[in-house]
């Protein structure tokens, strides 16, 4: 049997989910059908890669060109940003957008109608992945545009993680999927290449609440707060340490392939706040990046934290604001909140890993 005839499309779920609330109009899922079209419409120029000529930087020709992040755009980056744009700005659902890739908000052409809803997204999370053809994708996050300002500014979207209406992503990997919550739990599609349409794959996604597995980038080890050294070095420390059991480790560098694999298997991300660079509180950005996978992560069962608070309670005071992060297994979220929250009694020399010959010596 085909997989049309088994399983729902991302229309059908759409329309049946609909039709709990007699009073909506379709405008929303018009809007995330939009959004998914966009997302296939990135998936194939990634699954172009070479071919398509869109390895490398945008502009290289003239130096290259930076975001407001003052990070190097990618050809894919500028590329996806379009996509998102084009596609999704005329349909009449939005009253603005908001992207990694653009400093300021996005204000819909005046020659199109405007929405109730805010788009607030990362064209191509993981970029600089591409070049070497491991797993990227986008993530998206919808918010009411609960002022009436027209044009919208930033202040519209300044809207704590809680407040968001739907979240969700698509991982350009293997196969693509979109992973989608409407707040009302998880569910998984996966994108039928023949039809081009998404399938509906992992209803009711779920995050283990246990687990062994964790993902950071230890290479900023020296630059970690205690609370973070003492729970890495209790994973590392395995069956003989405080926990008793081994862990595994993972980094990717494409933080929503780490949040799939959590979602499937569960484990812990973090890129938590440390000392590196003062001006920036984290690596990540709170409004594309932290809040939809946060929000995913709650409405899977699992968890997302600042490390010292709630992710989706945190006010944003900045568009592109950054933020520490930690989500994923509920029981490892909370162990890490709880050594934050915990007096500072651990100190590195009773720790082995940072002790004078140990691996993470600072
Ligand atoms: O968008 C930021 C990002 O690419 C994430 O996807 C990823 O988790 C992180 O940066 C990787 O950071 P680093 O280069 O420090 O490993
Ligand atoms: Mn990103």
């Amino acid at each position: 049997m085909s997989s049309i005839e088994q399983r729902s499309t991302l229309t059908q779920f759409l329309i049946e989910e609909r039709r709990r609330f007699p009073q909506a109009r379709g405008d929303f899922n018009a809007l995330i059908l939009d959004v998914a079209l966009a997302c296939k419409a990135i998936a194939k120029s990634v699954a172009f890669g070479e071919l398509g000529g869109l390895y490398g930087n945008h502009a290289e020709d003239q130096g290259g060109s930076i975001n407001v992040q003052g990070e190097t755009q990618k050809k894919l980056d500028v590329l996806s940003n379009q996509l998102f744009v084009r596609i999704t700005e005329w349909g009449g659902h939005l009253a603005g957008m908001a992207s990694e890739e653009m400093d300021t908000p996005y204000q819909i052409p005046t020659r199109f109608p405007r929405g109730k809803y805010l788009l607030v997204f990362d064209p191509l999370d993981g970029s600089s992945n591409i070049d070497v053809n491991v797993s990227v994708g986008s993530i998206f996050s919808i918010l009411r545009h609960v002022g009436q300002s027209d044009p919208v500014t930033e202040q519209d979207f300044l809207q704590p993680g809680n407040q968001q209406v739907a979240a969700g992503y698509a991982l350009y990997g293997p196969t693509t999927m979109l992973i989608l919550s409407v707040g009302n739990g998880v569910s998984g599609f996966t994108l039928d290449p023949h039809l081009g349409e998404f399938m509906l794959t992992h209803p009711r996604l779920k995050v283990p609440e246990q687990s062994q597995e964790f993902a950071i980038n230890a290479s900023n080890s020296r630059f970690w707060e205690a609370p973070v050294k003492r729970y890495v070095d209790e994973c590392l420390a395995g069956k003989t340490g405080p926990r008793g059991k081994d862990f595994n480790m993972r980094w990717i560098a494409s933080m929503v392939a780490e949040a799939h694999r959590i979602l499937m298997r569960g484990g812990v991300f973090l890129y938590p706040r440390d000392s590196k660079d003062p001006s920036k509180p984290g690596r990540l950005r709170l409004l594309y990046e932290a809040n939809p996978i946060g929000f995913l992560m709650e409405q899977a069962g699992g968890r997302a934290s600042t490390g010292q608070v709630p992710m989706l309670t945190v006010q944003p005071t900045g568009l592109h604001q950054r933020i520490g992060l930690v989500f994923g297994s509920k029981e490892e979220v909370e162990r890490i909140e709880r050594y934050h929250a915990e007096p500072v009694e651990w100190h590195d020399e009773h720790n082995p890993l940072f002790s004078e010959r140990g691996l993470f010596r600072d």
